[in-house]
C-alpha cells in the first residue's frame, strides 16, 4: 500500500533506469520515450554533458540563499537575456511558480506607475497554468477549481479564438492578457501567428502588458527558443520551466526593463529558486541548446516527424482527426477517446501522454534521431491496423 496520496491517477510500471529517448522498467522492458517527463527533460534521459555539469558543480556549492549573489545564476540570466526579449529574470522552482510570479510581475507594474486598480488578469477559459491557487483561478477551468473554493477574483476570462469576446473583456482594470502561446494541456492548440500578432497590437493599444506562458512550449520545443518567435512579437512578461532544468526543477520569469522596474527588494522571494544546482543545470541546458545548429535539427526532424504522421492520418481518416502542434510538440488527434489508444501504444513500449479534445500529446526529446521517430511511426502505425 502507496503511502503517497491518491492525487496522481499513475500508471502500473516503474523505471529503473533512462538513456537518451528511452527509458527501462523495474520489470525489464525498455520503452521509447515520448513523454520526457512531460516536455522536460529537454535533452533525453541520463545526458552525459548535464551529468558532468550537475556533477561538477555538486563538489562545490549546491544552495546558498538569494541573500547573495550567485555568480551561476547571474550568468543563466545574461544568457537567457541576450537571446531573448528580455532584460531581466527572476528564478523559480517550477511552472507555476513562474506563472504566480508573472501574475505579480503584471501587477506591481502598474501599483508601481500608480494605476493602483489595474490589476485583472485576462486569460483563456480552460487553459492550462498550473496548480496553485492563483493558476487554477487563471485556467478558467470548473474541474480543476471544483473544492478548492473561495473562487479569487482578480482574473476574467475569454473564450479561444472569440475575438469579440477578448475586446469585450477587457475593461479599465486589466493588466495584462496571459496565453499560453501552445494550449500544452488543452489539445495542442496553437495559437495562430496573426492572432499573436493581433493580441500584440491590442495591448499596445489598451496599454496592457501580454504575458506568454512558455512553460510548456519554450526553450527549443517549437523549433524556436521560443514558440512565439514564429510570429514574431514581443511580450513583456514570460514564464517558463520545463525545458529550462531538462529533468531539474527549475523554472523562471523573463520581463523587460519597463515591467521588472516594479519588482524592488521585498517584492518576491523564494528560498530554492535560483540556487547554484538549478543554475549550473540550466547553463548546462543552454550550452547544448544554443549549439549552433541544435534548433535547427529540432526544426529538420519534427518536419519529418509531421510528416510521417500526416502520411498516417490519411491512411486512417477515420481513426485520426488532425495532426497539431509545432516542432517536437505533437498532438495526434482522434475522433474518440485515446485512452485504449495510448495504452496499445504502452503495450508496444511507445510512452505518450494525452492531452484535451482527445489528443495524444508525443513528446520526444529534442536530440530525438530519426531512427527513434520512426520506431515510434512503426508502432503508431502498427496500432492503427490493429485498432
Ligand atoms: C503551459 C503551462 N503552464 C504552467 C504549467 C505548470 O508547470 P508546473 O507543473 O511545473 O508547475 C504547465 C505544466 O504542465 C504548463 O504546461
Amino acid at each position: 500500500m502507496s503511502a503517497l496520496a491518491k492525487n496522481y491517477n499513475r500508471r502500473k510500471i516503474a523505471f529503473k533506469k533512462g538513456k537518451g529517448s528511452f527509458l527501462y522498467s523495474t520489470n525489464g522492458k525498455k520503452y521509447l520515450d515520448f513523454v520526457q517527463g512531460i516536455a522536460v527533460n529537454s535533452l533525453g534521459h541520463s545526458n552525459p554533458y548535464l551529468i558532468n555539469s550537475m556533477y561538477k558543480q555538486a563538489k562545490k556549492i549546491w544552495h546558498v540563499s538569494n541573500a547573495f549573489i550567485i555568480p551561476e545564476g547571474e550568468m543563466l540570466a545574461k544568457r537567457l537575456t541576450k537571446k531573448t526579449f528580455a532584460d531581466s529574470v527572476i528564478f523559480q522552482n517550477s511552472g507555476a511558480e513562474a506563472i504566480e510570479a508573472s501574475i505579480k510581475v503584471a501587477r506591481r507594474y502598474f501599483y508601481s506607475i500608480g494605476q493602483i486598480k489595474k490589476n485583472r488578469i485576462l486569460c483563456i477559459k480552460n487553459s492550462f497554468h498550473g496548480r496553485t491557487i492563483a493558476a487554477i483561478n487563471a485556467s478558467g477551468s470548473k474541474k480543476m477549481q471544483e473544492g478548492f473554493g473561495p473562487k479569487i477574483d482578480g482574473f476574467d476570462h475569454f473564450k479561444f479564438g472569440d475575438h469579440k469576446s477578448l475586446k469585450k473583456a477587457i475593461n479599465s482594470k486589466t493588466a495584462a492578457i496571459m496565453v499560453e502561446t501552445v494550449m500544452g494541456e488543452g489539445g495542442i492548440k496553437v495559437i495562430p501567428d496573426w492572432c499573436l500578432r493581433e493580441l500584440r497590437k491590442i495591448c499596445n493599444k489598451k496599454k496592457i502588458l501580454l504575458i506568454l506562458d512558455e512553460v510548456q512550449c519554450g526553450i527549443g520545443r517549437t523549433g524556436k527558443f521560443f514558440a512565439f518567435e514564429h510570429a514574431k512579437v514581443k511580450p513583456d512578461i514570460v514564464p517558463i520551466a520545463k525545458g529550462i532544468g531538462g529533468g531539474f526543477p527549475l523554472g523562471a520569469v523573463l520581463m523587460t526593463k519597463k515591467v521588472a522596474s516594479g519588482m524592488i527588494p521585498g517584492t518576491h522571494g523564494t528560498t530554492n529558486g535560483g540556487n547554484p544546482l538549478a543554475m549550473s543545470v540550466g547553463n548546462a541546458v543552454l550550452d547544448q541548446i544554443f549549439k549552433k545548429g541544435f534548433i535547427k535539427n529540432v526544426q529538420k526532424t519534427s518536419k519529418y516527424f509531421h510528416n510521417e504522421l500526416n502520411k498516417i492520418k490519411i491512411n486512417y481518416p477515420k481513426l485520426i482527426k488532425e495532426v497539431r502542434g509545432m516542432g517536437l510538440l505533437i498532438g495526434l488527434q482522434l475522433f474518440n477517446d485515446p485512452t485504449k489508444f495510448i495504452k496499445k501504444l504502452q503495450d508496444n513500449k511507445l510512452l505518450t501522454i494525452r492531452s484535451g479534445e482527445n489528443t495524444i500529446r508525443i513528446l520526444p526529446p529534442l536530440n530525438v534521431k530519426k531512427s527513434e521517430i520512426d520506431i515510434a511511426i512503426k508502432i503508431i502505425k502498427k496500432v492503427c491496423e490493429e485498432f
